[in-house]
């Protein structure tokens, strides 16, 4: 096994996503769009199996609803919410080449100015370079309706858990669930942050799941137990090491909370938050039945009381989960190559070891040689798997260097058909990690497939 240092593994896992198709720069021929990304054909898939685990995990279950709240909400949400007053962030500029920081974070950055690269941005606060701190929020604003000047202003969500509790009376209702239940929800959200940074670490665009969990206040503390320990190891669950993850217990909490602890990933750049588990009190649906005068509560049937559920929140990013699970499947090792004149070699393989149900493409086919039909039987079982998995047909390449490309995809399985094959219908399959070869019958594939990805 190969050990880069850990800051060369994060610009090669940036410049594997372009080559690859995971990810690309936002608007990449017009120089790129700060703290905004594309998902590729590959990134794509990934990110929505990752959505898709996350789904299936928290709400096939009885006790949680799903739902898909609009982007837009009425401004008051955000009042209510506490947004407009307390989401922001002290920014100071350098007056000198402009650059604008996060206040907290001048220590850890470098000097705008490119003349002067390598240098600390606090050596310039401290030679006085620097304005005062002001407060900016950080949510996007937009207007509905035609004209400007008449109409309203909104914002683009920064966080999807305020769709859920304005829906709470509609879900309870239309779903008759009692307490405790939760509700569900994979979105959108945005913020303009000053700085973004580590490539999809902190952007501006960004996909949140979460899930927002009503209960009973006496039981606050053992729900909050309970759901710290479910997301911690569904991240485990599909493939996370977990001497890589780790709880960070809040001893500041913010103004709506009562208990906080955030699940961190160690990201090449150093330990950082991919989901946080808040027990949120009955803060926001107080506060959104004082602001739109409409009562958000529970009356509980056996013990006839009414009251206001507190909330367990479990908020993770899709898009900073993505980030992790492709650093997390990331390796690095020598292997023996064969040559074509019989000889051995070593080579350094990349292979991203995704879990089997995140993995973009679940089995590629290859004709060993363009020649005796090898390619029309490799074009029918792809055509075949293709119906059930995500399947990738090449014939491009020597086979060592199609196996290489797949590996770099996180291919679990390669399949390969040789002369062997039109004999007696095995077909080569060879698994990422192991590299082991074994011949398995065409008939027998979709089942072998099956059990293999434990799909
Ligand atoms: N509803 C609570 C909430 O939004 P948060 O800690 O601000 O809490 C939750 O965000 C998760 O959303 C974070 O753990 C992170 O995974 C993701 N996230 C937050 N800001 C992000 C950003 N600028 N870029 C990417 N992901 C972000």
């Amino acid at each position: 096994m190969v050990n880069p240092t850990k800051s060369d593994i994060t610009e090669k896992i940036v410049s594997l996503s372009k080559r690859r198709g995971f990810i690309f720069q936002s608007s990449e021929i017009y120089g790129g769009l700060n703290g905004c990304y594309d998902y590729g054909p590959l990134g794509v898939e990934l990110l929505r199996n990752i959505k898709e685990a996350w789904w299936k995990e928290m709400t096939y279950r009885e006790d949680i609803e799903g739902i898909d709240a609009s982007i837009l909400m009425h401004p008051r949400v955000w009042e209510a919410s506490g947004h407009v007053e307390h989401f922001t962030d002290p920014m100071v500029d350098c007056k000198e080449c402009k650059a604008r920081f996060r206040e907290d974070q001048v220590e850890d950055s470098e000097c705008g100015n490119k003349a002067y690269k390598g240098r600390k941005a606090s050596k310039c606060m401290a030679e006085g370079k620097f304005t005062a701190a002001r407060s900016f929020n950080l949510m996007f604003k937009t207007h509905i309706g035609p004209l400007e000047e008449s109409s309203a202003m909104v914002f683009l969500r920064p966080e999807t858990a305020q769709g859920i509790y304005v829906n709470f009376n509609n879900v309870k209702d239309s779903s008759r669930q009692r307490l405790p239940f939760g509700i569900a929800q994979i979105g959108k959200a945005f913020r303009n942050e000053i700085n973004t940074k580590n490539f999809l670490f902190r952007t501006r665009e960004f996909e949140q799941m979460e899930m927002q969990y009503f209960i009973n206040p006496a039981e606050d503390q053992k729900y909050f137990e309970y759901w710290r320990e479910e997301r911690f190891n569904w991240f485990v669950k599909y493939g996370m090491q977990p001497e890589r993850l780790k709880l960070h217990v809040h001893e500041k909490l913010a103004h709506y909370a009562r208990a906080a602890v955030d699940i961190e990933y160690e990201f090449p750049f150093g330990w950082g938050e991919i989901e946080g588990i808040h027990n949120r009190t009955d803060f926001d649906l107080k506060r959104h039945t004082e602001f739109s005068g409409k009562k958000i509560e529970y009356f509980d049937d056996q013990s006839k009381e009414r009251f206001t559920p507190f909330v367990i929140e479990t908020s993770a990013g899709a898009s900073r989960s993505f980030f992790a699970f492709l650093c997390n499947a990331y390796g690095e090792e020598e292997v023996t190559k064969q040559n074509d004149d019989g000889t051995t070699s070593s080579e350094l393989r990349t292979v991203l070891r995704f879990h089997p149900a995140l993995a973009p493409i679940k089995v590629a086919v290859f004709p060993l040689v363009n020649r005796d039909g090898m390619q029309d039987i490799a074009h029918n079982i792809n055509d075949h798997l293709r119906t059930k998995f995500k399947s990738f047909y090449d014939d491009s390449g020597a086979v060592g260097r199609r196996y290489r490309r797949q590996d770099e995809c996180g291919t679990p399985l390669c399949l390969t058909v040789d002369s062997e094959t039109i004999y007696d219908n095995t077909v080569t399959v060879r698994e990422r990690d192991s590299m082991k070869q074994e011949r398995i019958h065409k008939d027998n594939l979709l089942e072998f497939i099956r059990a293999k990805l434990d799909t």
